[in-house]
């Protein structure tokens, strides 16, 4: 296939690039506005390989993505837009809300005019988020949007717009929805990778409020790959959850790095809660795995690869520590933790 995936410089668009280049010889152009989250280091290994191209550029800006769809070449568009591109971090959505809507609204409306225009296929990525809160049970397809932050609202509405043009245009679009990704490449402002860090310097280990909140982890290449089932088979007009194998409160993964890093629990620092939090998500995963997708690593492993790649890929992570990231922690934490 010839795709163009935005936002595939981040975390997950990343990983998902390189198994298509490097498991489906796909032809692959990447298209990303290289935010603070947006690393062209993370597809170092692939910018060589034949029919990969990277193009600097936001979804919202329409001559960037007409210049992506046509990128492939031989004057013949690519096949379907797979879209990561957001600003995914629940609390800078909170202080910060306004590129969150510029990106996954305007930004995601840009992108289905032109695939509508260009006859494209369409898949865009979502979140569990959009379901909100659920104390027991788990989500399906069906259960109504209930967003609680500006991230998952906007995120929510990104969802819908495909909806709309899927029934007002019949544009062949589907949409999957992942639990809490996790694996190297991960921007150290979320949970995980901001614990191990901060394990590894002898930091404090910041859990909101009585960290009892309950995330189901889906390591990252088992969601690019369900990513990949449902571009390759989902139905138009359709949503595919994928979920991760376990669920664990916040204070467990937090316990568990803290004895991957041979720390103490003195480590631990509860601080005041995120506002809204959101206690637990949970999701069904039945319709991606009708499609042949399984999810193939458990948290145990995963989190113990996870924690060996930032050990041992400190290139990767020591110029975020020094930059734009020292200022964000200092306004999130430095009075929690002062
Ligand atoms: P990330 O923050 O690591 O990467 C986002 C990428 O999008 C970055 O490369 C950034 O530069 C780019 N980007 C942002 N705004 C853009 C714009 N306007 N135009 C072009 N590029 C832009 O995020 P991630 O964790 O890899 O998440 C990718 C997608 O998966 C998002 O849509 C997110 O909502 C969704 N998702 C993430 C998780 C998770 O746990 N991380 C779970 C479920 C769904
Ligand atoms: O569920 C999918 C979502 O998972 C994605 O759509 C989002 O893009 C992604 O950021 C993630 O959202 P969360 O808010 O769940 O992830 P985060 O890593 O920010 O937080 C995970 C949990 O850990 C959450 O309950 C808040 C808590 N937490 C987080 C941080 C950064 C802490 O207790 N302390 C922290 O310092």
């Amino acid at each position: 296939m010839r795709l163009l995936i935005c936002g595939g410089a981040g975390f997950i668009g990343s990983h998902f690039a390189r198994i298509r280049v490097r498991e489906h010889g796909d032809e692959v152009i990447v298209l990303d506005k290289l935010t603070y989250a947006g690393r062209r280091e993370n597809l170092r290994d692939i910018e060589g390989e034949p029919g990969f191209r990277f193009l600097h550029g936001a979804i919202e800006d329409r001559e960037a993505v007409e210049e992506g769809i046509a990128a492939g070449g031989a004057g013949r568009p690519v096949d379907a837009i797979v879209n990561f591109a957001a600003e995914t971090h629940v609390d800078r959505s909170i202080t910060d809300p306004d590129a969150f809507v510029r990106t996954h609204c305007l930004g995601t409306n840009v992108l289905l005019e032109a695939a509508l225009a260009h006859g494209l296929r369409h898949v865009q990525i979502s979140t569990d988020e959009v379901y909100g809160s659920i104390e027991s049970g788990t989500f399906t397809e069906d259960s109504p949007l209930a967003p609680s932050s500006p991230y998952s609202a906007s995120k929510a509405s990104a969802d819908l717009l495909v909806r709309s043009y899927v029934h007002t245009h019949g544009l062949n679009a589907s949409i999957c929805r992942g639990s809490n990704n996790y694996g190297p490449n991960q921007y150290p402002e979320k949970l995980i990778p901001l614990m191990i860090l901060n394990a590894l310097h002898g930091d404090r280990l910041p859990v909101y409020g009585d960290g009892l909140q309950v995330r189901n982890w889906i390591y990252v290449t088992d969601f690019a790959r369900a990513a990949g089932c449902v571009l390759e088979q989902g139905l138009p007009g359709e949503v595919y959850n994928a979920g991760g194998p376990d669920e664990e409160p916040n204070i467990e993964i937090v316990r568990r790095i803290v004895g991957q890093a041979g720390a103490g629990d003195e480590l631990i620092e509860h601080v005041p809660d995120r506002l809204g939090h959101d206690r637990r998500y949970s999701l069904s995963s039945e319709r991606v795995r009708a499609l042949g997708w399984e999810s193939r690593v458990r948290l145990e492993e995963g989190l113990a690869q996870t924690f060996s790649w930032y050990e041992e890929n400190r290139w990767w992570w020591e110029p975020i520590r020094s930059g734009e990231y020292r200022r964000y922690y200092e306004r999130q934490y430095g009075r929690a933790l002062a």
